[in-house]
């Protein structure tokens, strides 16, 4: 059997300017993915149980995402694992969609004509791609399997590529709780009974968390799924590189968001945006679910 693309969505996306976005991975034949194991691998999970599931793609491996607007692609962009590190390569499609062509080393601003409308975009550089998809990350963002726990075409995903073969060991059954889809959108829609705390917490482990972790460039905050509020050095925390222009804030103050550091570093596009880059619009409903999380908190238990 020839390696072929598997086409796959995540619960929790990252925020990527109102695109829409298509996933696809090609694993070379007879080759597995490993997926961290912490309860039997301790040793591959060093910042702890949170990082259970990730998958770690053998070399040869290409993933994939489209980028468009109103069903225009405006960019591709692969990952693909060489033999000692992994590499990405971003791709400007031209007017007719008839070619893309390789970005150069420089980010590049374009106003992209979708056919009824333009919008901005911006491809990143390749130094900006390796600023995200960071070792200490994971390398590859989107799939672990709390991500992948979900329906596509009529299957649930982790079953598909079970049934292909595709993993170095059975997954753990029952498998890992679906992440929560944080708003209405391509991914779908929130699951019935989700608090806004677990939404929130989606987008961050989304969004921020392979910046944010313990051993990530930006280590100071742990946001990943499943830490404790106090441990994401977050609440009732004085900020260390800023106030964002907020003078009484801390980085999380309970019931406040309009006095957290963390709710005006997403709300803004100025020098302290976050993530400081791959994105040039404030995602508004991703600020309204912030700021009511913060709202909703009465400390830092
Ligand atoms: C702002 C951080 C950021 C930047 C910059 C970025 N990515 Fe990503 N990328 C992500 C995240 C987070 C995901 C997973 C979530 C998703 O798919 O929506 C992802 C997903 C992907 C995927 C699907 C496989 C995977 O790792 O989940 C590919 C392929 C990819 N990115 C390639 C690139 C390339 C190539 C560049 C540079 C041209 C780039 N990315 C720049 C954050 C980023
Ligand atoms: C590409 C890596 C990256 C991503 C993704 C990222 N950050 Fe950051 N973040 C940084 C870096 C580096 C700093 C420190 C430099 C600075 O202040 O801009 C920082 C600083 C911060 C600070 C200030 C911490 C302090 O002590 O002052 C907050 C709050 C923050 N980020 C929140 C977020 C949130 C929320 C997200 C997701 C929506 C996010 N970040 C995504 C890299 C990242």
């Amino acid at each position: 059997m020839a390696s072929f693309v598997i086409p796959y969505d995540v619960n929790s996306p990252l925020w990527s300017d109102n695109a829409d976005k298509e996933r696809g991975m090609v694993v070379p034949e007879g080759q597995k993915i490993h997926v961290r194991n912490c309860a039997s691998n301790p040793d591959e999970c060093q910042l702890g149980a949170q990082d259970d599931g990730q998958w770690v793609f053998p070399v040869g491996s290409v993933l994939i995402k489209n980028f468009s607007f109103d069903n225009k692609l405006v960019e591709t962009r692969l990952f693909v694992r060489a033999a000692k590190t992994w590499v990405g390569y971003g791709y400007q499609w031209n007017e007719e969609q008839t070619e893309a062509t390789v970005v150069p080393d420089e980010a590049r601003t374009v106003m992209f004509n979708t056919g009824t409308r333009t919008v901005p975009w911006t491809y990143p550089s390749r130094y900006d791609c390796m600023l995200c998809h960071n070792r200490p990350g994971g390398s590859t963002l989107g799939p672990e399997t709390k991500q992948l726990n979900r329906m596509m075409g009529g299957e649930n995903l982790l079953d598909k590529l079970e049934r292909l073969n595709l993993f170095d060991a059975p997954l753990p059954k029952p498998y890992s709780t679906p992440l929560p889809t944080p708003y209405p959108g391509q991914e779908g829609t929130p699951p019935a009974g989700a608090t806004t705390e677990q939404l929130a917490r989606s987008y961050l482990h989304a969004n921020c968390a392979f910046c944010h972790r313990a051993d990530g460039n930006a280590d100071t905050l742990d946001l990943r799924w499943g830490v404790p509020i106090p441990e994401l050095k977050a609440c009732n925390q004085m900020p260390k590189k800023g106030n964002a222009g907020l003078t009484t804030a801390t980085i999380l103050t309970p019931g406040k968001p309009e006095e957290s550091v963390m709710w005006a570093r997403v709300s803004t596009l100025g020098d302290d945006r976050m993530p400081q880059l791959g994105t040039y619009v404030v995602d508004d409903p991703g600020v309204e679910l912030i700021s009511a999380w913060i709202a909703s908190l009465q400390g830092c238990e």
